[in-house]
């Protein structure tokens, strides 16, 4: 989710080919121009992992730094994730049960559903828009997923393998967020209390009262530490940081 500008140039992280493009727009005083919408938006999709995936205003647009979610789950679950990388010892078992939490367009669930064929795939999302969106992907894709209307676990009734979450990470008053960019997008999907940490905590709260064994979340990498503190606390050791994503192994 990172978006930066300097001047009248903004970079945005959605540029052809997953890099960073530049925008420009023109400052009249305390007024900023709005900028056009999102490339993704327009074109009405996004790559995600090498697929494309539908995209409209209604869900969040899949970032590069969020594949490496995928790279950490293909990583517990013994498989090659990068070429010339020895995948690690297989920590889930051969049919993982993997629920991602506030799936958006459903790019992780999705990509998961067909990396790991083996696998049953929950998907859940607080916005019942967001879910339609991930419903088409699937059918795009003819990935098998189960979807979820819920906030956070409250209606999760079943103990999966591994939970995995790309919440809603920014705080508000962060300087370094440039929000005319990120203004198209749902504020759903982006903004959270406590310093961005409100919903992050509360899922570890009830991960670990669900005795989940491992969880793996995206966040800013400025808040690993006090995520991986609080995480400890709720019995979680931080077993992996990939870029923006942190892999966590529960001893309950
Ligand atoms: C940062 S977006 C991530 C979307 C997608 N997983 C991705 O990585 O592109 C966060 C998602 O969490 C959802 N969300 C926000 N609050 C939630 C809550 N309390 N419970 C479940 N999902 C929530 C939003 O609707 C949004 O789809």
């Amino acid at each position: 989710m990172n978006a930066s500008s300097k001047d009248n140039v903004i970079w945005v992280g959605d540029g052809p080919g997953g890099g960073p493009q530049k925008l420009h727009v023109s400052i009249l005083g305390e007024e900023k121009a709005r900028q056009d919408p999102p490339r993704a938006y327009l074109e009405g999709v996004q790559d995600f992992y090498g697929r494309d995936f539908i995209v409209t205003p209604d869900v969040l647009i899949p970032r590069p730094e969020t594949e490496q979610i995928v790279d950490a789950v293909l990583n517990l679950a013994g498989k090659p994730y990068l070429p010339g990388v020895k995948p690690s010892k297989r920590k889930l078992p051969e049919n993982p049960i993997i629920l991602d939490v506030g799936t958006g367009s459903g790019c992780i669930a999705i990509t998961l559903a067909l990396e790991l064929p083996d696998s049953t795939i929950y998907a859940s999302d607080i916005s019942k828009k967001a879910i339609e969106i991930a419903q088409k992907n699937a059918a795009k894709h003819n990935a098998s997923i189960i979807t979820i209307i819920s906030h956070l676990l409250n209606k999760v009734n079943f103990t999966p393998d591994v939970i995995i979450a790309n919440l809603p990470y920014v705080d508000k008053n962060w300087d370094w967020i440039d929000k005319t960019a990120l203004s198209y997008e749902p504020e759903t999907a982006l903004y959270a209390k406590d310093h961005g940490l409100a919903l992050i905590k509360e899922l570890i709260r009830q991960a670990a009262e669900k005795q989940i064994k491992y969880l793996i979340l995206e966040s800013d990498p400025c808040q690993h530490e006090a995520i991986a503190k609080y995480a400890e606390d709720y019995g979680y050791d931080l077993i992996n940081t990939m870029g923006y994503i942190l892999s966590f192994n529960g001893h309950h």
